[in-house]
């Protein structure tokens, strides 16, 4: 079990992440970042970070992919895992942290790359008093 997850699940979400990160479009920094997020339901939803010649316009993986499942329908995430081919692991930027935040009060925020290092924490670890209405 990592991040409470059976391995099972954690190895379908990196190749989930690690496959669409082959889709990112990320021409001004070539930094390809692949996402993967788990539903209660056990659904998984992918996003790469997109990037634009305005570059504030770009849009990270972990955000694309909580916004593929919440077209779905989907508003109860159980984990993301955030796939970079680095030798260290990447974690979500401020921004994603508060967006992911809205969608789980306990949600395994997992960082995988091509090195050995593996990075587990819980959303309120990596955002805690998030902002709230
Ligand atoms: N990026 C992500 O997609 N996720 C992160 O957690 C950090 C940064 C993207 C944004 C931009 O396209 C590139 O990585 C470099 O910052």
């Amino acid at each position: 079990m990592a991040a409470g997850l059976p391995e099972e699940t954690v190895h379908r979400l990196r190749e989930a992440a690690r496959n669409a990160s082959a889709n990112a479009y990320a021409p001004y920094s070539e930094f390809r970042v692949g996402a993967a997020c788990l539903t209660a339901g056990g659904r998984i939803f992918t996003g790469v970070n997109v990037e634009n010649a305005s570059y504030g316009l770009t849009v990270c993986a972990e955000r694309n992919a909580v916004f593929q499942a919440v077209a779905a329908g989907e508003r109860d995430i159980r984990a993301v895992l955030v796939y970079t081919s680095t030798s260290e692991p990447t974690t979500p930027c401020g921004a994603c942290r508060q967006v992911l935040s809205e969608f789980g009060d306990d949600i395994a925020i997992l960082c995988h790359c091509d090195g050995d290092a593996v990075l587990e924490y819980s959303i309120v670890e990596l955002l805690p008093h998030r902002f709230r209405l």
